[in-house]
């Protein structure tokens, strides 16, 4: 019987630890996740998908240019970044622009694992960097 309750308490627990993380926020990005580096060496072909996926989930509010001129930007009322001005970005890591797309932050939705691997996001941080106008 004691075996039994050990038994529940630990299913309980494990599962009350898988719960999905609240809903995001502009809650603080972990210090080791804003610290990551970028491990991925872009090619033209992960370069190419990351901007294919960049089309169809992103550029509705970020612009197809980065310029944060998407289509819905107007009706949700969304505070948008230009991407083409170098300043936009330069105070943010590679690693909290990951955190960002991954987890999503304030109006903007987190992109899940089954739209993009990790290595697909990283691969937008680059091309989310390359709008910027040299
Ligand atoms: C519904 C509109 C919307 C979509 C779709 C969206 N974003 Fe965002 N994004 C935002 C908004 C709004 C912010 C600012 C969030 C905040 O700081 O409150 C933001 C913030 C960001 C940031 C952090 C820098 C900044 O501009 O503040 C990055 C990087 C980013 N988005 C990239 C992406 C990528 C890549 C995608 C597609 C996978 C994406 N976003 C999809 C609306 C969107």
């Amino acid at each position: 019987m004691l075996k039994l309750f050990f038994c529940c308490t630990l299913c309980l627990l494990a599962s009350s630890l898988q719960q999905p993380a609240p809903a995001p926020s502009s809650t603080a990005i972990p210090a080791e996740a804003a610290r990551m580096v970028n491990p991925v060496k872009p090619t033209p072909e992960t370069l190419a998908k990351a901007k294919k996926i960049y089309g169809y989930d992103c550029a509705i509010c970020h612009g197809e240019k980065g310029d944060g001129k998407g289509d819905v930007v107007a009706d949700l009322k969304l505070k948008m970044k230009d991407y083409t001005d170098p300043a936009a970005l330069k105070d943010l890591t590679d690693g909290e622009l990951f955190y960002i797309i991954r987890h999503g932050r304030g109006q903007m939705p987190p992109e899940e694992v089954g739209r993009a691997k990790d290595e697909d996001v990283w691969n937008m941080v680059v091309l989310v960097r390359s709008f910027a106008k040299k």
